[in-house]
Parts: C-alpha cells; sequence; structure tokens
C-alpha cells in the first residue's frame, strides 16, 4: 500500500466525513479546514485533519518523498462533469459567426446547421479520430481540474453513428483514468430523413437502438432533448420508458428554451436530472423541488446563446437540489472549463462561491450516482483533486475568473500533470 501525505493546505475544501445529495439552503454549507493534511492511501482518500494535530507517525514523513509541502494552496474535490457532449467532430464558429450577426438557435438548426451539421461531419469522421479528438479534449479539461465527466451520444442520430459514439466513449472510459459514464441521446433531434416521420424515428430509437445499446452494455443513461420542435414531453416520456426497461436511468435536457414540461415528464419518470433549465416557471420550480431530481445548471450555454441564466436563487430558496456542469458542445458551450464554469455560476446566477463549488463536486457526483465515490474530502472517496496555484482565498476562485489558478491535479491517487 503506497502512502501519500499533502501538508502545509492552505484550506482543505469539502470535507467531509459522510455525503448526501445537499438540498436548497444546504448548498452553501461548505466545510473546510485551515492549515491542514491530507492523506492518501493507493487511489483513495484515508484520513485528513488540521496541521496541529498531525499524527505522529505521518509527522515522520514530513521532509520525505512521500510528503508534498502545498503551503499557500487549496485542495479541494475535482470538478464533477455531470453534463458534457465531449464526443463531436470539428467545430462550428461559423454559426458562431451567424449568431452574432442575429440569427437564433432555432433559426440556425432550421436551415440544417446546428446539431445535424455536427451529425453530418460525424458520420464522415472515422471512429479512431473520433476517438483521437475526444481523448484530446479530455486531457485538456483533466489538466484544468475536471476529475470525473459523463459524455452523451446524440450526434449519431443513426443505428451505425450513435454507436460509433458509443464506443468512443466505451474506449475513453477503458484507457483513462478519469471516472466516465454515457449517455445514450439517440433523442437529440430528428435527422433528416425522418423530418417529416417523426414515429418513424422513435420506433428506430425503441427498436433498433436500445436493444444493440443493451447487448453492447453501451451506455448508462438515457437522455432526450425535450423542447418544442425537437421532442415533446410525450414523445419523451415513450423513450425514457424504453430505455428505463434496458436499466438505463433519465437524465433529460429540459426547459431550456422553453418552459417545455421537461421538468414535470423528468420528475414523473423519477429522472437522476433534468438539465439546462434557462426556461422556469413556478410550477417548474415547485415540482423540482418537491423532488429527488437534481437540476444540473449550464451557465456557460446560457453564457453563449446570449440567453438569461437560470434561475439559480430561486431555485435554492425553493429547496431543489442544485448541479452545475459544462454542457461542452461545439454548438451551445464550446468551452468544457469548469473553472468558468464556477465564475460564471457566481456572477451570472448569484451562486455563492461555497454554493458553486458544492454544485460542482458533490452534488455532481450525485448527478452521475457517484456521490460515495467522488466529489468531496470523505475518507475512502477516490482521490481526485485540486491542488490550486498560491491563492489568498476560496473566493479568489471564481473571482480571477480569467487566470488558470489550477496548479496540479491528481486522478484516482496518481498525479497527471
Ligand atoms: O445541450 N440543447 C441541446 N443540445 C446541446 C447543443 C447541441 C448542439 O448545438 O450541438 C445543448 O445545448
Ligand atoms: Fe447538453
Amino acid at each position: 500500500m503506497s502512502t501519500r501525505l499533502l501538508y502545509n493546505i492552505r484550506q482543505l475544501v469539502n470535507t467531509r466525513m459522510r455525503s448526501h445529495p445537499l438540498r436548497g439552503a444546504e448548498l452553501a454549507e461548505l466545510p473546510v479546514i485551515d492549515d491542514a493534511w491530507l492523506q492518501l492511501e493507493d487511489d483513495r482518500i484515508a484520513a485528513f485533519g488540521a496541521m496541529q494535530a498531525l499524527p505522529p507517525d505521518l509527522r515522520l514523513l514530513l521532509g520525505t518523498d512521500t510528503a508534498l509541502d502545498v503551503s499557500g494552496c487549496l485542495v479541494l474535490p475535482a470538478w464533477v462533469d455531470s453534463h458534457t457532449h465531449l464526443v463531436f467532430s470539428g467545430s462550428r464558429e461559423a454559426e458562431f459567426v451567424d449568431k452574432i450577426k442575429g440569427l437564433s438557435y432555432a433559426e440556425i438548426n432550421a436551415k440544417g446547421g446546428g446539431i445535424l451539421n455536427s451529425a453530418r461531419r460525424l458520420a464522415e469522421t472515422s471512429e479512431d479520430s473520433l476517438f483521437a479528438e475526444a481523448w484530446q479534449r479530455l486531457q485538456e479539461l483533466t489538466r484544468l481540474g475536471t476529475g470525473a465527466i459523463e459524455i452523451k451520444s446524440g450526434y449519431g442520430l443513426t443505428v451505425e453513428s450513435e454507436l460509433k459514439m458509443l464506443r468512443v466513449i466505451k474506449k475513453l472510459r477503458e484507457r483513462s483514468r478519469v471516472p466516465i459514464r454515457a449517455t445514450f441521446l439517440g433523442a437529440h433531434t430528428y435527422p433528416a430523413a425522418f423530418r417529416e416521420n417523426h414515429e418513424g424515428y422513435i420506433e428506430k430509437i425503441i427498436g433498433d437502438m436500445l436493444p444493440a445499446i443493451a447487448a453492447g452494455g453501451l451506455a448508462d443513461y438515457i437522455d432526450v432533448f425535450c423542447e418544442e420542435g425537437f421532442f415533446s414531453p410525450a414523445e419523451t416520456e415513450r423513450i425514457v420508458r424504453a430505455g428505463q426497461r434496458i436499466g438505463l436511468s433519465a437524465k433529460l435536457h429540459a426547459n431550456q428554451l422553453h418552459c417545455s414540461g421537461g421538468v414535470e415528464v423528468g420528475v414523473r419518470l423519477g429522472a437522476l436530472s433534468v438539465d439546462h433549465l434557462e426556461s422556469m416557471n413556478d410550477a417548474a420550480i415547485t415540482t423540482l423541488a418537491a423532488s429527488d431530481t437534481i437540476g444540473t445548471l449550464l451557465p456557460t450555454a446560457a453564457f453563449f446563446l446570449r440567453m438569461p441564466f437560470q434561475p439559480a436563487r430561486k431555485l435554492i430558496d425553493a429547496g431543489c437540489r442544485i448541479a452545475l456542469a459544462s454542457d461542452y458542445n461545439p454548438g451551445s458551450s464550446p468551452s468544457g472549463n469548469m473553472n468558468l464554469v464556477i465564475a460564471m455560476a457566481c456572477t451570472g446566477m448569484r451562486m455563492l462561491p461555497e454554493e458553486a463549488i458544492n454544485a460542482a463536486t458533490l452534488n455532481g457526483a450525485y448527478a452521475l450516482s457517484m456521490g460515495d465515490q467522488l466529489g468531496s474530502i470523505t475518507p475512502g472517496k477516490m482521490a481526485n483533486l485540486i491542488i490550486t496555484r498560491p491563492v489568498p482565498s476560496l473566493a479568489y476562485l471564481p473571482y480571477a475568473f480569467g487566470t488558470n489558478l489550477v496548479g496540479r491535479v491528481l486522478i484516482r491517487g496518481e498525479f497527471i500533470n
């Protein structure tokens, strides 16, 4: 067994002897220890405490190779990014320029851009190239402190291409130390061939895609873009129920562009999370607050599409469970930088730094059913950690939003940089 000690930690953040998903006002409670030590055993967190109470056997390690002096730095659980579309081909900056000129997201979709543009490119890209692109992105995100990630399909939209995406995610999972969860998002939009035949495409999802996914063990979750002009609540329900029959829990795209009924259908189906939530009314907020479903907010998507930010304060005050994620994708959030997500949650949504950090670590982990493994400094959890550069305080992280303050990152107890 290999022991490692981090010591002289300015502040050890999110220390909990046990954890549960945080709701409402609990989100602002971020336990920290000033001037702390942290002991790791192999890939796990073993123990922690204040320097003045460093046990004598660990004191013997000071000055040896197994102990690292991190004076001036914070140590926190690595970010858990519970909503991304990391596997995609190329980029869509031409649409970005169209949007600057005044076209809306819906107008770009209607003229064959948007998701369909990415789907065309993905169909032309080999599985190996797709893997290579995604691998690069994953390495970049890990260096920025992301220590667990969810990745969706949804740029395939044919049996062949959806399976290709899910196989790429599986390969990332096999080759990376980062815990990865896969979500099947065949119901992202209607492919051109089924524009006038929605029923035909839904039958393809349920009759062809889901059985192949079940046979290959290729997904953990099922997602549907529940939105006007995409999938209705009734269609969402049919698709989710079919996914649940093969063991996939639901994580839905809900209430992004309109009050689409996505939150209500998600809660009724016992979804693990309903994500986006830019467009919320009182009924949707009350429904979410009365449930165990996590509301995952994606502030960089709101920012990039120039939409009003998600009503985080209302959701927290109503007693919802809130997580934060990046939505990394080529159309609405071409950044997977969770440090930026936290900064935007604070400036754009008025979340407190403590709330944002809890939402991007512990509640993010619960939004991936990994709350018992990740998201806090808890004995027995995975040692997926961020060691910051020297900083004056915790609030400095979202405050100094343009500076990369992530110093070193550990994944399963090993330094990756
Ligand atoms: O989460 N809203 C649906 N899907 C993505 C965007 C996909 C795209 O534009 O490529 C999102 O924002
Ligand atoms: Fe998304």
